[in-house]
């Protein structure tokens, strides 16, 4: 089949997020219970379900998987990006979660980040797409595969056994890439992270998406310019999966917003679904959004993409509780997407306190930052695809990650 042709990078203009609103279509629910946590243990944020090569969520024997990032929750929510670990997590119903164990033995980097993980049912392995990351305050990171684990089903539970190899699937070229020198010079947060599989729908091709920044030679934090997330992609160049190529990204938000988070595709009726995960403070200069998941839909990989809703909103916060919950991800069920994310921080709108901001939480003592973090799965949201428009159908109860519609259990 024909490789894929790379075409011009798309972009998510000021324009287009000026027109960013909060209506009942594009507004999640105030989360009203405390969900229970799915961990005793650890605080839980990214989550991503184990998916076949073509995408449908994974029942084996009667079990989903799931991976989340976790760390000992001991530690202060801000303090857990520095110790972040990938554990996983199984169901019958996908929904209450039992916790299995770490992935991996020996990963790359101090400490991994998101993450998706694909299974081939002919090799019967795992592939681990994840973040190979340097300690804090460097915060190097590089997309790594770590493949080899298989899956052992039994009555009450599974096990991932077997040993792993690593490799470093690529670094920023400093060209379509923005690499972390380069990005010092401007002094705003920086990426090159969140490998997510996915093969081509038409040419079968194994390739990722990822985050990352476009230099822009901008040196001044104040210019919009320095705002400049892009959304990457990588090529596998060999059938194991090894090794990688570097494509221009599909999508770039240069003067729109700093990061463009997690970035996965939804295919839909032949279009291209893509969403991504952006916070208020990444926002240019002169712009405002909220914590949210933002998508774009198109009718090819490098294709012209329209941000959904007009301005790009899908799913936000509500107004109330502007940080309740972060890192949805949205999986294909039918027409609609279910999209699952977790409970980031409550109660810092509390006027006794005055409100305060995500940004501004590390300052609160620890006990209250602690007590405020939600750190597990919020509820998921199902919300309904209809071409260029979405709309926020229903909220369930826990954090559901529904087998794939068709998929056989
Ligand atoms: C989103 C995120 C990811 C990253 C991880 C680090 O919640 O920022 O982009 O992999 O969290 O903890």
């Amino acid at each position: 089949m024909a490789a894929v042709e790379t075409g011009s990078t798309d972009q998510w203009t000021r324009s287009e997020a000026e027109q960013i609103e909060l209506t009942d279509a594009t507004t999640a629910p105030v989360i009203s219970d405390n969900p229970n946590s799915i961990s005793d243990q650890y605080w839980i944020w990214d989550t991503w379900p184990l998916r076949t090569r073509d995408g449908s969520i994974v029942k084996i024997d009667g079990w989903q998987i799931v991976f989340s990032l976790t760390a000992p929750n001991d530690l202060v929510p801000g303090a857990r990006h520095n110790a972040a670990t990938i554990r996983y997590f199984y169901s019958r119903n996908g929904k209450n979660w039992k916790e299995g164990g770490e992935v991996f033995d020996a990963p790359l980097g101090h400490h991994q980040w998101a993450g998706s993980a694909m299974y081939d049912q002919t090799e019967e392995q795992i592939y681990h797409f994840y973040t190979a990351v340097s300690p804090e305050p460097e915060f190097r990171q590089r997309p790594a595969v770590g493949i080899g684990a298989s899956i052992e089903t039994g009555p009450k539970g599974v096990e991932l056994t077997g040993d792993q190899e690593h490799a470093i699937m690529g670094t920023p070229d400093g060209e379509m890439y923005q690499t972390l020198e380069q990005s010092r010079e401007q002094g705003i947060v920086y990426a090159f992270r969140d490998p997510w599989y996915f093969k081509h729908p038409e040419t079968g091709e194994d390739l990722v998406v990822f985050e990352a920044n476009t230099p822009t030679g901008s040196k001044d934090p104040s210019d919009p310019k320095s705002f400049n997330g892009n959304i990457g992609v990588m090529r596998a160049t060999n059938d194991e999966l090894t090794e990688w190529e570097l494509l221009p990204p599909v999508m770039e938000a240069i003067g729109t917003n700093q990061q463009l988070e997690r970035p996965h595709f939804v295919f839909n009726e032949g279009k291209w679904y893509l969403f991504t995960i952006s916070h208020k403070f990444t926002f240019a200069p002169g712009l405002s959004g909220p914590d949210a998941l933002y998508g774009f839909v198109g009718d090819s990989l490098y294709g012209d993409y329209e941000p959904l809703n007009d301005s790009g909103l899908v799913i936000a916060n509500p107004e109330e509780a502007p940080f309740q919950a972060y890192s949805w991800l949205a999986m294909p069920q039918g027409d609609n997407i279910l999209v699952e994310s977790f409970e980031n921080f409550r109660g810092l709108d509390d006027t006794s306190r005055g409100s305060i901001s995500l940004d501004e939480v590390g300052y609160l003592p620890p006990e209250e930052q602690k007590e405020l973090f939600g750190g597990t799965l919020a509820p998921s949201l199902k919300v309904q695809l209809n071409g260029t428009e979405t709309k926020i159908v229903a909220e369930l109860n826990d954090g559901h990650f529904l087998p794939s519609v068709g998929q056989s259990g």
